[in-house]
Parts: structure tokens; C-alpha cells; sequence
């Protein structure tokens, strides 16, 4: 059999419009754009606005890539979204994502590794694409943090975004595309990062409400000493086992936490500025999202080219952190789509919504109709298998009756 190899084929983001600057915050809680910039290099960031959600958010980044890659929500066999902002507990982000792309084959799961669950994502795509279980999988990286801080809490409220960035992976007989992955957790160290309400722990409940605990917290100093470890760790790790010198990586893309932290990396695995790419003055940190929006800004500046070295490393909420890396095999830019085809992709996700509205229906008629499982029937009429019955009483008293007329058993003898 010919060795398959796992590219990224596809690539698309999608930020929300508002955008909100350090004075605007400024304007919210004791802070200034001076404290901002200088400790953590952000000067704006996007903000959900009502109606927009980590769906959404999803959806729009998914159908972009999907455009890139050319692929057919219906060729898509797996469906990951990493985010610490699901849409709902359950069902998963990922499956509504499924639903509404019409992607009728894909299995659809979410995946929670904090910061680092886009890369965490993109080494499950890239094993099921190499094992052969799957051809193409789409991955997200998508957040809506803006909706689980303080907005009182000035320690975190100015670091994060909103935004979301999707790539597709696909298998191939070409050499290259994802040649390692680098997964790490530490739950020792949880506490310095975490939402504490909400789960099975502390059930949202109107005292958990009252003392704000269904909010992120975070002890940034312990993340930051943490993040300045692991960046440089992981990404040695990765190249390592990738085989690839770190002199021949072509660009570092970084989960976009801190500037500090990124140049403390890119300082201590000796990349210049030319081979790291950072944005974060721009959207702040968008958790999973970091990630692949910087991927694909970096795509589109024209900094990634055919065979390059990248790195993509992330560290969070775990602790985990995760690094990858990728020999680029698209050759870029890419053509867009001819007008066909988007017109064609355009009538395909209207079907998706009608065909899931018509889903729905059915299940409403069906509830409808007499014997429709309530009531100990089945719709094709038969009654289905039941427990048995218990005992009457007298029987019982028979059965207990019966045992006690049994001859005892000595000690040490078994029945
Ligand atoms: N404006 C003004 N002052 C502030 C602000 C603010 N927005 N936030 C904190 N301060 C104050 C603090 O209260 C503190 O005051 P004190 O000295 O009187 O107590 C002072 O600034 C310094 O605080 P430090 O915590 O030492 O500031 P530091 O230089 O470490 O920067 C920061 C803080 C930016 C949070 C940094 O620690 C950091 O970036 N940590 C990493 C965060 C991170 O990467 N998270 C990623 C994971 S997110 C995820 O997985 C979902």
C-alpha cells in the first residue's frame, strides 16, 4: 500500500465585526492602553455581538476552507471543533457545524485542550487521514470568550477575543504536509485556569452565579512562566521527531497570548522576527482560535511557501500544550473558486437548512401519531419486549417458604 500523508488543503477565518480598543476598555475597568500594549503587546481585539456564536463563528470559517480546498461538505468523513466556548454543554458545536454544512457522512465531536486544542485537533485529523479512517476532515479553532469573562475583572477582560480560523486536512500520496505531532498535558496544574462552575462539580446555581464563579479565572503569572517553558520545549520536541533543524523551520505560529512570550520563545529557539508570525495586537487571545487565524493571515501575507518548515505550537488550560509541523504542499496563492462552484456551494448549504428544517418536521409529525412509542408500542405496531413482571405477593411468600425447606448447608461446604 502507498504511504498516505495528511495536508492541509483548506484554510478560512472569520472575526466578528465590533471591534473594541484598549481605551475602550479603558472606559470599563482601572486599566490603560499604556498597561495593555507594553505587558501584553494586544491594542484591539473583535467582540462577539448578539447573534454571532462559536457557531456561527465556526460555520463561516468551515465554509471559506471548505472554498479553498474544494471540497464538498459531503465528501468531509470528520468534523473537530476545538473550543473552551462550546455553543452548548451539549449537543456539540461540532455537530450542529455538521447540520448546518450538510456534511451528511461526517462523525462531529468538540474538543476541550484550551489554547492548545486546535493543535490537538490537527494531530487526531492528521492520524485518522494517515490511518486511512477518513479522507478529509475539516478542523476549527473557534471561540467566543468575550462571553465567559469578567467584565469587571481587569486581570483578564482586556486579553481576549472572539474569532474562529478552520483548516481542511486531506490525505495524499505526496511527501510531507503534518510530519509531527507533540501532545502534552500537566492537570497538577488546572487551578491557574479555569472556569469553576458549570460542570458536574459546581452545577450553575444562583450562589455560583452571585460569586461569579461561572467566569474564566486566572493566575497569569503562573500561566506566563509556564507558557515560556513549554513554547520552547514542545517546539524542539516537535522538530525532533519531524526530523527538521530547527535552523530550516520557516516560520514559527504561535498561540497568540502574549507578546512577551511569544519573543521569549522565538528568543530562546534563536527564530528572528522574519520567522515568527504573530498578530496579536490586533485580536488579542482567541484561544483555540489563535492559532489558525494566524495560519491563514500568514498564508494570505504571502509568508508561507510551497515545502516551508512551519511550527505551530500552543499552550492553556490543562495546563496542556501541543506543537505540530507542517511541510507546506499547496502551492499558494490559490485560485478561487469559479463563480459555479460558489453559486453551487451557496444552493448546497440553503438544501443543508431546508433538509435539517424538514428533519426536524418529521420528528415533530412522527411525535404526533398514535402509537408512537409512548404507551409500551412501537411504530411498527409491535409491542416491544417487556421486563418480566414482579412476583405477587403470594407467590413470593411461596418461593421464601420453598427456600427455607431446603436442607442448610454446614459451614465451609459449598452449595
Ligand atoms: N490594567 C492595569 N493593571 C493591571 C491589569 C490591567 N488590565 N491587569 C493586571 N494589572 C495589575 C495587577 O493587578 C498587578 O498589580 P499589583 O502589582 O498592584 O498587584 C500588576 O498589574 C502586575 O500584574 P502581573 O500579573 O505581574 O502582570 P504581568 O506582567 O504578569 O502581566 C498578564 C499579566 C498579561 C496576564 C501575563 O501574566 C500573561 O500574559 N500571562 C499569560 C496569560 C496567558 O497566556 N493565558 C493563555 C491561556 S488562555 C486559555 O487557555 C483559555
Amino acid at each position: 500500500m502507498m504511504a498516505r500523508y495528511a495536508h492541509i488543503v483548506g484554510w478560512g477565518m472569520s472575526l466578528p465585526e465590533r471591534v473594541m480598543t484598549n481605551d475602550d476598555w479603558a472606559q470599563l475597568v482601572d486599566t490603560s492602553d499604556e498597561w495593555i500594549r507594553s505587558r501584553t503587546g494586544i491594542v484591539e481585539r473583535r467582540i462577539a455581538e448578539e447573534g454571532e456564536t462559536t457557531l456561527t463563528l465556526s460555520l463561516e470559517a468551515a465554509q471559506r476552507a471548505l472554498d479553498v480546498a474544494k471540497v464538498s461538505p459531503a465528501q468531509v468523513d470528520l468534523i473537530i471543533v476545538a473550543t473552551a466556548t462550546p455553543e452548548h454543554i451539549f449537543p456539540s458545536t461540532a455537530s450542529l457545524v455538521q447540520d448546518r454544512l450538510g456534511a451528511t457522512k461526517a462523525g462531529a465531536y468538540d474538543l476541550s485542550a484550551g489554547c492548545s486544542g486546535f493543535v490537538y485537533a490537527l494531530a487526531q485529523a492528521a492520524d485518522s487521514v494517515r490511518a486511512g479512517s477518513c479522507q478529509h476532515v475539516l478542523v476549527i479553532g473557534a471561540e467566543t470568550l468575550s462571553r465567559i469573562v469578567d467584565w469587571t475583572d481587569r486581570d483578564t477582560c482586556v486579553l481576549f477575543g472572539d474569532g474562529a480560523g478552520a483548516v481542511v486536512v486531506s490525505g495524499s500520496e505526496m511527501p510531507g504536509g503534518i510530519l509531527s505531532s507533540v501532545l502534552g498535558s500537566d492537570g497538577s496544574g488546572g487551578d491557574h485556569l479555569i472556569v469553576p462552575a458549570g460542570g458536574s462539580k459546581l452545577p450553575a446555581s444562583y450562589e455560583t452565579v452571585e460569586q461569579g464563579l461561572h467566569y474564566a479565572r486566572m493566575n497569569g503569572r503562573e500561566v506566563f512562566r509556564f507558557a515560556t517553558r513549554t513554547m520552547d520545549k514542545a517546539t524542539r520536541q516537535a522538530c525532533a521527531k519531524a526530523n527538521v533543524a530547527l535552523t530550516d523551520v520557516n516560520l514559527l505560529v504561535p498561540h497568540q497570548a502574549n507578546t512577551r512570550i511569544i519573543k521569549s520563545a522565538a528568543r530562546s529557539l534563536k527564530l528572528d522576527d522574519e520567522r515568527v508570525f504573530s498578530n496579536i495586537d490586533r485580536y488579542g487571545n482567541t484561544s483555540a482560535a489563535s492559532i489558525p487565524i494566524a495560519l491563514v493571515e500568514a498564508i494570505e501575507d504571502g509568508r508561507v511557501h510551497r515545502n516551508d518548515y512551519l511550527v505551530l505550537v500552543g499552550f492553556g488550560a490543562g495546563l496542556t500544550w501541543a506543537a505540530t509541523v507542517v511541510q507546506w504542499g499547496v502551492p499558494l496563492p490559490v485560485k478561487p473558486a469559479p463563480w459555479y462552484l460558489r453559486m453551487f456551494r451557496w444552493l448546497y448549504y440553503r438544501w443543508a437548512r431546508v433538509r435539517s428544517w424538514g428533519a426536524r418536521q418529521r420528528r415533530r409529525a412522527e411525535d404526533m401519531l398514535p402509537f408512537n412509542g409512548r404507551n409500551g408500542y412501537h411504530r411498527n405496531g409491535k409491542s416491544p419486549a417487556l421486563p418480566p413482571a414482579p412476583a405477587k405477593p403470594d407467590e413470593r411468600e411461596d418461593k421464601l417458604e420453598r427456600e427455607d425447606e431446603k436442607e442448610p448447608v454446614a459451614e465451609g461446604e459449598q452449595r
